[in-house]
């Protein structure tokens, strides 16, 4: 399998077209990451977005492909979708069962990878500088960007990783797919059971309608780490309750989004840009 964008060097020509698939689609900043990525190493280049719905995924993506596209980052709801639709899954994927990057060989090999779990680790432990190993960490949500980063946690020897759901039922069974990888269990959100936690992840997609999950009192001590995956200029609903409950530290996915997205790049590229201008650039829109 090579990769189809050594049929077009950077720099020449026509540039290679890559894009975001979701549903929203409007609100994300990945052009302006992968514009950026793209200028820093010379890579002739395109990135759209594309919002299409469940209904028309698996049709429309096809189409993209058949039409010149070489690579999609995928986001909500279609993760799940996106694993199902290729034909072949990175380890990291396959464990997951979800994809949020797709990549297109020459060979027409459809390549699904998932660059969330190394995505949110390098942003802990590399901006936010924290050590993951003996935490024990509370995770809001059950849908794709979770099945992503259960892997790469549990992997840094977690002490213990609860999953809370509004649908009990979908957190009980993640983790029981993971139960292998080290401590973790699944329940509704008013069974979370005793506090604090050392890190707090919202991965619910309730930002996005300005919801909170329902949250018992006792979650979070003076060293809680609240991270929301949901980026926007504001504050979120979780980043909220955090401040309101003494987080140590509360943030919201922006470095989730830039490291997740380098590491797309590398996968479709080659090269594994660096962050930090991109991270810099970002800043005074926050
Ligand atoms: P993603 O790819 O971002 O994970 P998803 O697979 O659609 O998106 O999953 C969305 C997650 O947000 C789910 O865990 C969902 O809970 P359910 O499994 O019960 O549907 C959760 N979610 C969505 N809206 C929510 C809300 N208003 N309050 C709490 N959880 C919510």
């Amino acid at each position: 399998m090579s990769p189809a964008h050594e049929t077009a060097p950077g720099g020449e020509g026509k540039p290679d077209q890559y894009g975001l698939v979701g549903h929203p689609v409007a609100h994300s900043w990945s052009p302006f990451i992968h514009g950026m990525f793209a200028q820093a190493t010379a890579q002739n280049l395109s990135y759209r977005l594309f919002d299409i719905t469940p209904q028309a995924f698996r049709r429309d993506i096809l189409h993209l492909f058949t039409s010149g596209v070489r690579g999609l980052n995928v986001t909500l709801p279609h993760k799940q979708a996106a694993a199902d639709l290729v034909n072949e899954l990175t380890p990291r994927a396959t464990r997951a069962q979800a994809v949020n990057t797709i990549a297109f060989f020459e060979d027409t090999t459809l390549l699904g990878d998932n660059t969330d779990g190394v995505g949110l680790i390098f942003d802990l432990e590399q901006n936010v500088k924290l050590t993951l190993a003996d935490t024990r960490i509370l995770i809001l949500g059950a849908g794709g960007a979770v099945r992503g980063v259960l892997g790469p946690l549990l992997e840094r020897e977690s002490r213990e990783v609860v999953i809370a759901n509004r649908t009990a039922q979908k957190a009980m069974s993640l983790a029981a797919e993971f139960a292998d990888l080290g401590q973790i269990s699944g329940c509704g959100f008013a069974q979370i059971g005793k506090g604090p936690f050392d890190l707090i992840i919202n991965a619910t997609s309730a930002s996005l309608r300005g919801d909170l999950p329902p949250l018992p009192d006792g979650l979070v001590c003076e060293t809680t780490v609240c991270y929301d995956m949901a980026y926007g200029r504001a504050q979120t609903p979780f980043t909220a309750w955090a401040t309101g409950q003494h987080a140590a530290l509360a943030c919201k996915g922006w470095g989730m989004l830039v490291e997740q997205a380098a590491e797309a790049f590398l996968l479709w590229r080659g090269i594994r840009p660096n962050t930090r201008p991109v991270l810099d650039a970002l800043a005074p829109h926050l």
